[in-house]
Formats: C-alpha cells, sequence, structure tokens
C-alpha cells in the first residue's frame, strides 16, 4: 500500500476497527473496555483527552490514546499516553512516530510540558519506540504487591 497517511481524531465508527487492531496483540475480550474508552475520549470532546487513528486510503492502521492528569502522586498536570498500537503489517513505516509527534502537539495545546507513559518490562520494542521518541526515564517508580 503507497497511500498517504493522515492522523485524525477517533470518531465512533472506528470502534470496531480499534478493537480489530488491539486484538492483533491480545488474547481476552476487550469489547467492554473499548466501548467505555470511545465515551470517555471520543464521544466527550474534551482538548486534555486525546484518541487519534492512522488511516492509509481511509482505513484504520493504527491508534493513540492520552490525557492530561492532573496531582496523580503529587504531579503538577502532565501528559500520559496509554495505548498505542500499529497493524504490524505497516510497521516500522513512521506511523508509530507520526501519531506521538501529533499527540504530544495535542498535549502541548492542552496546557502540559511533559508527557509519561508506562513499558512493561519484558517488551523491548516498545521500549526502543518510546526511547526513539525521546523519551528517558522518569521521577516516579512504579510499585506492586500481589493481595490475593
Ligand atoms: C511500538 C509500535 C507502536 C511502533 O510503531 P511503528 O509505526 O512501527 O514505529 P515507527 O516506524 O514510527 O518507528 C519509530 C521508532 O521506533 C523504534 N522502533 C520501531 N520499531 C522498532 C523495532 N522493530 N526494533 C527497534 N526499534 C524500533 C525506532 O527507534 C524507530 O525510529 P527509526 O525508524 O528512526 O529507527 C509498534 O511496533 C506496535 O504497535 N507494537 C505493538 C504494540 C505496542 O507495543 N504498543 C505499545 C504499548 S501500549
Amino acid at each position: 500500500m503507497n497511500q498517504q497517511i493522515t492522523i485524525e481524531d477517533a470518531v465512533q465508527g472506528d470502534l470496531e476497527a480499534v478493537i480489530a487492531l488491539d486484538r492483533a496483540g491480545l488474547k481476552e475480550d476487550k469489547i467492554g473496555y473499548w466501548r467505555g474508552v470511545f465515551q470517555r475520549y471520543v464521544e466527550s470532546g474534551r482538548t486534555d483527552r486525546v484518541f487519534l487513528v492512522a488511516k492509509q486510503g481511509g482505513t484504520p492502521v493504527g491508534f493513540i490514546i492520552g490525557e492530561v492528569r492532573a496531582w496523580e502522586f503529587g504531579s503538577p498536570p502532565c501528559g500520559w499516553v496509554f495505548a498505542l498500537t500499529v497493524s504490524p503489517s505497516v510497521r516500522e513505516g513512521g506511523i508509530g512516530k507520526k501519531m506521538f509527534d501529533e499527540i504530544c502537539q495535542r498535549l502541548k495545546q492542552a496546557g502540559v510540558s511533559t508527557v509519561r507513559t508506562m513499558v512493561d518490562i519484558d517488551s523491548k520494542l516498545t521500549l526502543s519506540f518510546f526511547r526513539g521518541m525521546g523519551m528517558r526515564t522518569g521521577r516516579y517508580i512504579e510499585l506492586e504487591k500481589q493481595i490475593d
């Protein structure tokens, strides 16, 4: 495919495509989760919640979601990117970078100057991507404990 890539605000009609893209890397059913995400990040129309879809010739091939979060863990408002996927068939073509650059611009317009994310310790690909985007170890450390 040689068609132009566009980065657009997600619309309700992208729901099925986003679920399909997500399934490429997931085992469990997350349809209810995605309906909730569309309600919160697509229908709200808020500029501090950003859900972008990359389209190639009008077909969704990736998405990125983030938002401004304020005063969690004592932090002043900052941007968080919490979901990102590019279709395996079009990876390493600059689409992830294009979406990341655009969400950073949107978050900046929403008033923040820092963007954060979390990466699975086993996901070298994701870590390489975010490092390639200029992200470095931040000032917070994630802690967890099994409580069941
Ligand atoms: C991570 C991901 C979004 C990258 O998307 P992409 O469109 O392939 O990325 P780009 O082509 O824009 O690459 C940008 C940079 O990322 C890094 N990168 C991308 N693919 C890489 C790979 N296979 N190995 C090492 N580094 C890689 C490079 O630094 C690259 O810059 P370069 O091209 O100048 O070397 C994509 O691989 C993906 O969807 N992975 C699975 C899902 C995932 O990990 N999501 C994030 C957690 S929610």
